[in-house]
């Protein structure tokens, strides 16, 4: 036998030498669900080991996790119905408890990258991404709404601004009026390729921000986010983010699309990032809480294959567990 691929596994020194990927805390992007409140830690009954924070509580978060290495912190808002409106116009209110918060976090801990969610869902009565009319999502007036939301933002002190809306035009629109605001510094972490999934349901429990069920709004997403039998239709919107502006790509949900991180990242010299999503996050948590699967070797495994699939950056639930992990000489 000329070759022996055995040799190159025979030993721990020998396989951490012929390792080919490699995953690091920095890596990770840990995000956050918000609550407008004090003293306010709730689990996400779907979505164990993840909470509703309120902002006094997750700075003491931040801090921990900071300790751990982690520096990337993404932050959704959970909004009080009577904020809700058919605009989602509270998203660029002053007033808004979730841009308070962001300056908070950026006053106390500068260092960190924090990152925005951009889209109408949590304000808006019918929970879309986007303006309804007539059931039908009106993309050109949703986009003037992003635009405020994410001047707001920008304003507030994010770092990068996360539009999930997945609107035509929105990142290009967004550039434009985060430049003239002064904001030309703000950067984009644009959702490229986000699909039509079912794996978003811990989420929407989380922030309670699914459609409405109402005849006249449309059940699902499906006008706006991607089918997820297509792979060429991500390479069209990576395209118009690029040239749009944006900064960093996105994939999501993560482990169901491995194929598109891995065709986007070879199509693009930007930057790969991708969502590993709360129901993808969800269905590990429950197999090893079934005792079925071993929780610390196949999570590690698990976002090592985002990463091998060809990510820069991964968004996950996770990213605390594995910061620990990797504390406590793990991995
Ligand atoms: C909505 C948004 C969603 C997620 C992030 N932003 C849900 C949706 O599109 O309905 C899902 C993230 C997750 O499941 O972890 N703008």
């Amino acid at each position: 036998m000329q070759q022996r691929p055995r040799r190159n596994r025979k030993s721990a020194a020998i396989r951490s030498l012929v390792r080919e990927t490699s995953l690091q805390v920095d890596h990770l992007i840990y995000p956050f669900f918000l609550v407008d409140s004090k003293n306010h830690k709730e689990e996400v009954s779907s979505l164990p080991g993840n909470y509703r924070w309120s902002i006094d509580m997750l700075l003491k978060e931040l801090e921990e996790c900071q300790k751990l290495g982690l520096k990337h912190f993404m932050l959704f808002p959970k909004i009080k119905e009577e904020h809700k409106d058919a605009t989602g116009s509270f998203s660029y209110n002053e007033n808004n408890y979730y841009l308070q918060a962001a300056k908070k976090i950026k006053q106390e801990f500068p260092d960190v990258n924090l990152i925005s969610d951009v889209a109408l869902d949590p304000y808006s009565i019918h929970g879309h991404d986007g303006i309804v009319d007539n059931g039908v999502i009106l993309n050109d007036e949703t986009v003037d709404v992003l635009v405020d939301m994410s001047i707001a933002q920008a304003e507030a002190g994010f770092d990068m601004i996360g539009p999930s809306d997945m609107m035509d035009g929105r990142v290009g629109a967004i550039r434009q009026g985060l430049d003239e605001n002064g904001f030309s510094n703000t950067s984009i972490l644009a959702y490229t390729a986000k699909y039509a999934s079912a794996f978003y349901g811990p989420f929407r429990d989380a922030l309670d921000s699914a459609p409405v069920d109402d005849p006249n709004i449309p059940k699902d997403k499906k006008t706006y986010q991607m089918d997820p039998a297509n792979k060429s239709e991500a390479l069209i919107e990576a395209e118009q983010d690029e040239l749009e502006g944006a900064d960093i790509l996105m994939v999501k949900p993560a482990l169901h699309y491995l194929d598109v991180i891995q065709t986007l990242k070879k199509n693009t010299n930007l930057p790969i990032s991708a969502y590993h999503v709360s129901g993808e996050c969800a269905m590990l948590i429950a197999a090893c809480q079934k005792g079925w699967l071993d929780y610390e070797t196949a999570m590690p495994e698990t976002l090592l294959s985002i990463r091998r699939a060809g990510t820069d950056a991964i968004i996950t639930y996770f990213a605390k567990d594995y910061a620990k992990m990797v504390a406590d000489g793990k991995l």
